[in-house]
């Protein structure tokens, strides 16, 4: 393996080419220069576990997509079932066996869902889900949590970013906000922002608004600063608040489903959300999302004059429906789980080890196929204002970009995590392990 990347002269020619007709020369900011200092590592191919540049660098890859690839990259059982589609057609919006197929795979998988609709992205289902619930109730507003993502549609748009903490507001009433310019101010009306993992906090907000919301949507691990556990019965404690007060519980596994297990973190946790949005992982690298839940609430987008409209072209893509099945076929394999959970263990530990010697103030926090390093005084990051107040992202740019000079792909954003893949192996953890002592010397 070419551990020497230094050499980028070709990413920073195709960068350079690509600002001349994209913005930023990227399709979301988190791929370009606000976050890579030197300019993306612009990719071109990948197999397994590894990713190569236009440079012809190689690298192992701990991103994997935002965590979309738990198979890895080419799996051959994905690219098997991709040529077989394409070659026959690759999507009618009709209605195929491909679907069908899918859908009962992943009804098997987890535990709370009755029923499945599929969409093309994590965004989309979180979008269908809060309209699902406001017909529910027959209500409008909705509790979201600070620091946690949604996707980018408008009312989640809210306490999403890090920010210093003056700005943050009193815990038990934090400050609105926007994460984006463009968006009415009247939208965010309706949204009622709370501390996570703060019950007290919670119960507060609840006693004032708890009999006006339709739903309280929470990620079961926040994975959008970094990777933070919920605490001891944290997760079931706001299931009931919202139940006690009318509302629905939606769970977010848009990044946990399909990967902490077959059924995600409500099996993981033992939770019942009367609606969870998936995305990333069941795609396996292709355009996916999906809502599922109990069907009566589901069987509101029945055609009728009262339905809760839910279209879209690519819905159920024949391509990726397909891919679905090829894909939770493979996580239902016995160990699959098991291996995930060992390598990213293994690395877990390793990287630990390696800070306590280098004497580095770090912690890894999470477990299993999803973790993220802090550089941080605090022995754990329990919420956004911890995030907010004692991370310093900074160092920990400056330790993946190079990590990037040694052979390992990531994302010098501290707000995202990193990614264990069923292609992963204990020879990509030494991989990293060796990367990371040296990255530490360069720290220091
Ligand atoms: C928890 C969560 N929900 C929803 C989304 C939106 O998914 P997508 O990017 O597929 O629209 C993301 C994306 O990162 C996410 O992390």
């Amino acid at each position: 393996m070419n551990t020497n990347t230094k050499l980028r002269t070709r990413s920073r020619e195709y960068f350079a080419r690509a600002q001349q007709s994209l913005v930023e020369g990227v399709n979301s900011p988190s791929r370009g220069a606000a976050v890579y200092s030197s300019g993306p590592v612009v990719l071109e191919r990948g197999r397994g576990s590894r990713v190569w540049d236009v440079d012809g660098n190689e690298f192992v890859d701990f991103m994997m997509s935002f965590g979309a690839l738990i198979q890895g990259h080419a799996h051959p059982k994905i690219v098997e079932g991709v040529s077989k589609s394409v070659g026959e057609g690759s999507h009618f919006a009709a209605a195929t066996p491909a679907e069908a197929e899918a859908a009962e795979h992943f009804c098997r998988m987890v535990p709370t869902a009755e029923v499945v609709r599929f969409a093309n992205t994590g965004s989309e289902a979180t979008m269908l889900a809060l309209r699902l619930a406001r017909a529910h109730t027959g209500r409008t507003k909705f509790l979201k949590f600070e620091g946690h993502y949604h996707g980018w549609y408008d009312p989640y748009c809210l306490n999403g970013h890090s920010h210093p903490v003056a700005q943050l507001g009193p815990p038990e009433h934090p400050t609105k906000i926007p994460d984006s310019e463009g968006i009415p101010s009247s939208v965010f009306e309706d949204v009622i922002v709370a501390p996570w993992n703060d019950l007290p906090a919670l119960e507060g907000t609840l006693r004032q608004h708890g009999r006006e919301l339709a739903a309280i949507i929470t990620e079961p691990i926040m994975a959008n600063m970094g990777c933070i556990p919920p605490a001891e019965r944290y997760l079931q404690a706001v299931c009931d608040l919202a139940h006690q007060y009318g509302a629905l519980f939606i769970l977010d596994e848009v990044v946990t489903g399909f990967r902490y297990a077959p059924g995600g973190c409500q099996q993981l946790f033992n939770l019942r959300p009367d609606l969870a949005t998936f995305g990333k992982a069941l795609g396996a690298g292709f355009p996916i999302g999906a809502v599922a839940g109990s069907r009566n609430i589901l069987d509101r987008m029945r055609w009728s004059e009262h339905m809760v409209l839910h279209y879209g072209t690519f819905n159920g893509h024949r391509l990726t429906m397909n891919v679905v099945a090829a894909n939770l076929d493979l996580l239902s394999a016995e160990g699959a789980y098991r291996q995930l959970f060992a390598i990213g263990d293994a690395a877990i530990a390793g990287l630990r080890a390696i800070f306590r010697r280098r004497g580095i103030r770090a912690i890894v926090q999470g477990f299993g196929p999803m973790f993220q390093i802090y550089f941080t005084e605090l022995d754990a990051v329990r919420n956004y204002r911890d995030y907010c107040a004692h991370v310093d992202t900074g160092k920990y740019s400056r330790f993946v970009h190079h990590l990037l000079e040694h052979g390992i792909y990531m994302t010098p954003s501290n707000g995202l995590h990193w990614i264990i893949s069923t292609a992963h192996t204990e020879q990509d953890v030494e991989a990293l392990l060796g990367a990371a002592d040296q990255a530490c010397a360069q720290l220091a």
